[in-house]
């Protein structure tokens, strides 16, 4: 079994598209093993997506995930890894595959309704950012 981390962002949850997503990860088979709401600070945001600082997408990117709460989810089944980020689909909705979550929910290359970890290291490193000692995963 593996654990990954899904981020609803800012975008579809101020569309009411919270149930829409998690109703498709659950379809899959795949197990919610926590979530919760929150919204991001900047500085937060930025150390999130650290790899990303000094691109142009950067500031906006922040921006764009510090206006409004997400909902960070803690996601298990088997190699879901690679298997959520093909339901999820490519970053830009125009190249994302029909039936992909971003396809059908995301409003472009940005605003693109969910994030996905995109390997075991990451993954690891993205469920501590959200989900630390404090709270315990059940
Ligand atoms: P995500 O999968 O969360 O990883 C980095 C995020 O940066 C990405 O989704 C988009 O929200 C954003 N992003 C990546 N590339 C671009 C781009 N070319 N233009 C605008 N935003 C981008």
């Amino acid at each position: 079994m593996q654990r990954t981390l899904l981020i609803i962002k800012p975008d579809a949850v101020a569309k009411n598209k919270i149930g829409e997503i998690l109703r498709r990860v659950e379809e899959k088979g795949f197990r919610i093993v926590d979530l919760y709401k929150r919204r991001l600070t900047r500085k937060e945001a930025e150390t999130f997506y650290a790899e990303h600082r000094g691109k142009p997408f950067f500031e906006p990117l922040v921006d764009f995930m510090t206006e409004g709460p997400c909902i960070p989810v803690v996601l298990e089944g088997e190699n879901i890894i690679p298997q959520l980020r093909k339901l999820v689909g490519k970053t830009d909705p125009a190249d994302a595959a029909q039936g992909t979550i971003r396809r059908d929910l995301a409003e472009n290359g940005r605003r693109n309704a969910v994030h996905a970890s995109d390997s075991p290291e990451t993954a690891e490193r993205e469920i501590a950012f959200f989900f630390d000692g404090k709270r315990e995963i059940i």
